[in-house]
């Protein structure tokens, strides 16, 4: 299947879950209005690979994170809430990652890569 359709009902704030699209575990996040506070207030400047919290979220649903959940150094799989910056942290290599999934230190030269998706309502996505 090359779309599939998830719910996000029972997700609470701060809790991730992982799910599978097309063989590839992807980071389901609702995220905390600190994580999001974070995520806006650093400078493009300072990022890697630059991006804005707006351009890693879609309108009117910026409390959740949808990213492809294999670190784009050589694809292992990162660990939540941890890292310096609160979001992910790659035990293979130690690429860290912020609260928008974006490359903060670390061999990872891209920021967690998003999928296609899009809101169906507001607790329901289509991924693909
Ligand atoms: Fe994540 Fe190398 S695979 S840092």
């Amino acid at each position: 299947l090359a779309s599939i359709e998830f719910s996000l009902v029972g997700i609470e704030v701060g809790q991730s879950v992982t799910i599978l699209w097309r063989g590839l575990p992807v980071f389901v996040r609702n995220r905390t209005p600190k994580e999001i506070e974070e995520a806006k207030a650093v400078p493009l400047s300072e990022l890697k690979d630059p991006a804005t919290d707006e351009e890693r979220t879609k309108e009117g649903h910026e409390n959740w994170l949808i990213m492809i959940a294999n670190c784009t150094h050589l694809g292992c799989i990162p660990v939540g809430e941890s890292g310096e910056y609160d979001g992910w942290f790659c035990p293979c290599h130690g690429s860290v990652y912020d609260t928008a999934g974006r490359i903060r230190k670390g061999p990872a030269p891209k920021n967690l890569v998003l999928p296609p998706y899009e809101f169906i309502s507001d607790t329901l996505i289509k991924i693909g």
